[in-house]
């Protein structure tokens, strides 16, 4: 995972970067120069110490030469050479040394106690002697001055000043430098008398030194002390003695690890300087991020609080740079989403409240037959809660009625308006009520033109208008008693006529021929036959005569009208699907009464198919409801609309033969056996005819036994 920086951190890392490297080079360069000159002066006071030197001793000699030609005018001193004073009595004012010796060169005096032959060359002049003074064999530089006496030497006078410990010790007080003493050993190399240490130099320098006597200055002068090693930066001052060999070394110098220190000391203020810049970066670099993430780490909040949905965020940004403008534009959006935000909650709440208050079920659904949202009334209607719809396919919420899903499916296949189907609806709880179902497509002017659209389906409960359509119905089935009792007396009337016709002429002329009295007779007698069935049928539905219950097997009763009518059946070409659920619960019913339903049923559907239509009879077991259906669904000629109210009427038909009697007759029957009828048709398409009744709940087996029999006797 990649690891998030503020901005903060990256600021303070830019000022770093920015502000801290070029200064690390600046003092680098500084650091740089300073152990350069630094060098340099270490060159230069080296150089100066070697100066100061080769001065004193230049200085000593000229000292030497000095004390030994003043002494050599002393006639005190001549006595002495020449043997005449006594040597104990001699005194000498200064603080170099001084040694005599005789014309045989024996050694008549000397300051110090120590004894020398007296060195063959020069016969005049300095030279350096190699003498043993204490343990330290230190240098002796002397001053040879050979005395006579009117032409004939007599001896010489030696002053001599010791290159020791005195002597180095001064040169260090005046330069400030390491001066040592190297003395040369048989093998070539060379020892420092007090230090103990070997000199351990190039060949070319110690030749440059050694050979041809000349100063040198080397970087890498290296000593090995008894107990350490070092490096020097020094001057090398060749000491030749007295055959002109240079048997001892001057090395004024520097060690690396003082240069070391020297150096640290002077870059030191570079390294605080730098740590100084370090720290004034950070802090420069932190305050500057922070005053700039600041803003953006409150414009980052008000961000999140309005994704949040807290609209009511204003970020406050003083600041008047591009952070503070674009603050100010967060706010102004701010103010703008909010007042959007809120007309949307209202225009919400305006159709929210619009649905609530419909009494109609609305029902949104998507084109994948999903429902997407629904009304409060679609809820009642339904008596399923919303969760128990919403967000679920249509099939899982009308699973019971095939029709209506068929009708939505179709609805959103072709997408087009379709206006009060009037059906019935199996709830979920087990009650059946009469409904009304509208589709329209939904309209999404967002969604690309052509695309799948959802369905808005309207619901309208028609149970209170079915009740009243119910008392209407009585009513008019009262008013129709009126125009019944016409109808019956133009009825009977008419053959009533016809009969007294007959009848007179029968009376008037008794002497009428066979055929004519036959003739009149079969008149009479059609004619009563018609009465008879005018009143059978009136009677039927005016005063039926109350059901004799027994256990009815339904699926028996209907193959027995099935078989009935299979004649009529067979000559209209009609196909007949059976669809008959087994092992139905028995029915109390009045086998004739329940016959005479079926025929009824059957023969209006034979009356409105044509050849190649088709009756599908269903029946099945409602078990919520305790109750058997039966459907009749014929794919015939349907009903109009405006017929609808009226089928059930008395003397309404639109048949010439009909009565207009038959579902009149047939509705008096299933109320009397506690039922209920149901009718849905589309003019053109076909009728169904839905009647529920109440499964047989309590009868002794006596009936049942008798049930099946009568059944399987079919
Ligand atoms: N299955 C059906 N298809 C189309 N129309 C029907 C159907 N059943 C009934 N009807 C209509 O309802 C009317 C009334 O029917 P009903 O059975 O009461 O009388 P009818 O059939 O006309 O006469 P009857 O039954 O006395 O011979 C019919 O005339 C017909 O218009
Ligand atoms: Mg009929």
């Amino acid at each position: 995972m990649i690891k998030r920086f503020s901005i903060r951190i990256k600021l303070i890392a830019a000022f770093i970067i920015i502000g801290v490297f070029p200064m690390l080079l600046a003092t680098y360069i500084g650091v740089e120069i300073a152990s350069g000159r630094l060098e340099k002066g270490i060159e230069e006071r080296i150089n100066y110490a070697g100066k100061s030197a080769v001065y004193l001793i230049a200085k000593k000699k000229t000292e030497l030469e000095g004390v030994a030609r003043s002494f050599s005018g002393d006639p005190r001193l001549r006595k002495v050479i020449q043997g005449g004073v006594n040597i104990k009595f001699l005194w000498f004012d200064t603080p170099l040394q001084v040694y005599l010796f005789n014309h045989e060169n024996h050694m008549i005096f000397t300051s110090t106690g120590e004894k020398f032959t007296r060195p063959k060359n020069p016969a005049e002049g300095m030279t350096l002697l190699r003498t043993q003074s204490g343990s330290e064999p230190w240098p002796l530089l002397v001053f040879l001055l050979p005395v006579s006496d009117q032409g004939r030497p007599i001896g010489t006078i030696m002053t001599g000043y010791p290159l020791g410990n005195e002597f180095l010790n001064d040169l260090k007080s005046v330069t400030g430098v390491e001066s040592m003493l190297f003395k040369q050993d048989p093998s070539g190399g060379y020892f420092s008398i007090d230090t103990k240490g070997r000199l351990d130099l190039p060949d070319e320098i110690l030749k440059s030194v050694a050979t041809h006597g000349r100063q040198a200055f080397t970087k890498s002068s290296r000593i090995r002390l008894e107990e350490k090693e070092e490096e020097y930066h020094a001057l090398l001052t060749p000491l030749p003695d007295a055959d002109g060999r240079v048997s001892y070394i001057l090395f004024n110098g520097i060690s690396s690890s003082e240069t070391l220190s020297r150096k640290l000391a002077s870059t030191r203020f570079y390294y605080i300087l730098i740590f100084i810049g370090v720290l004034l970066s950070v802090i420069a670099g932190s305050a500057l991020g922070t005053g700039i993430s600041w803003p953006i780490l409150r414009l980052s909040s008000g961000v999140k609080a309005i994704s949040a949905g807290d609209y009511n965020q204003k970020i406050q940004v003083r600041s008047r740079d591009e952070i503070g403008e674009l603050a100010g534009s967060f706010n102004l959006m701010t103010d703008r989403l909010k007042a959007t935000i809120a007309k949307l909650v209202e225009n919400q709440n305006y159709t929210e409240n619009m649905l609530r208050s419909l009494l109609n079920g609305v029902m949104t659904i998507d084109p994948d037959s999903m429902i997407i949202r629904i009304n409060r009334s679609t809820e009642n209607i339904l008596n399923l809660p919303a969760e128990r719809m919403v967000g679920k396919k249509i099939s899982a919420v009308f699973d019971q009625d095939p029709s209506i899903l068929a009708w939505i499916q179709e609805g959103l296949e072709r997408r087009q308006v379709k206006e009060g189907m009037e059906t019935i609806l199996h709830r979920r709880d087990g009650a059946i009520i009469p409904i009304e179902l509208s589709l329209s497509p939904l309209e999404d002017p967002v969604r690309p033109a052509g695309s799948k659209t959802g369905l808005v389906v309207l619901i309208r409960d028609l149970t209170e208008i079915q009740a009243l359509k119910e008392h209407i119905r009585r009513q008019d089935r009262l008013a129709a008693l009126g125009e019944l009792s016409a109808g019956i007396a133009h009825e009977i009337r008419n053959p009533l006529g016809i009969i007294k016709g007959a009848a007179g002429i029968l009376k008037k002329d008794s002497s009428s021929q066979p055929p004519r009295f036959d003739e009149l007779c079969s008149v009479i007698l059609e004619e009563v036959d018609r009465l008879n069935d005018v009143i059978n049928d009136f009677l039927e539905f005016a005063r039926p005569r109350p059901p004799q219950f027994k256990p009815q097997n339904i699926n028996e009763l209907i193959r027995g009208t099935i078989q009935m009518t299979a004649l009529q059946i067979e000559k209209n070409k009609i196909c007949i699907h059976e669809n008959l659920k087994s092992d139905l619960p028995l029915i109390m019913a009045d086998e004739h009464q329940i016959h005479q339903v079926f025929l009824n049923l059957i023969l209006n559907a034979l009356q409105a198919t044509d050849q190649g239509d088709s009756l599908e009879i269903t029946t099945r077991h409602l078990k919520e409801l305790n109750q058997i259906e039966i459907i009749f669904a014929d794919t015939g000629i349907g009903i109009p609309e405006d017929n609808l109210n009226k089928v059930f009427n008395p003397f309404f038909t639109t048949k010439e033969q009909g009565t207009g009697l038959g579902l009149s007759v047939v509705s008096k029957i299933i109320e009397n056996h506690h039922g209920k009828i149901f009718l849905a048709s589309d003019a053109g398409r076909g009728t169904r005819f839905n009647i529920h009744l109440p499964v047989a709940e309590k009868f002794d087996s006596a009936d049942q036994e008798d049930a099946v029999r009568t059944g399987s006797a079919k």
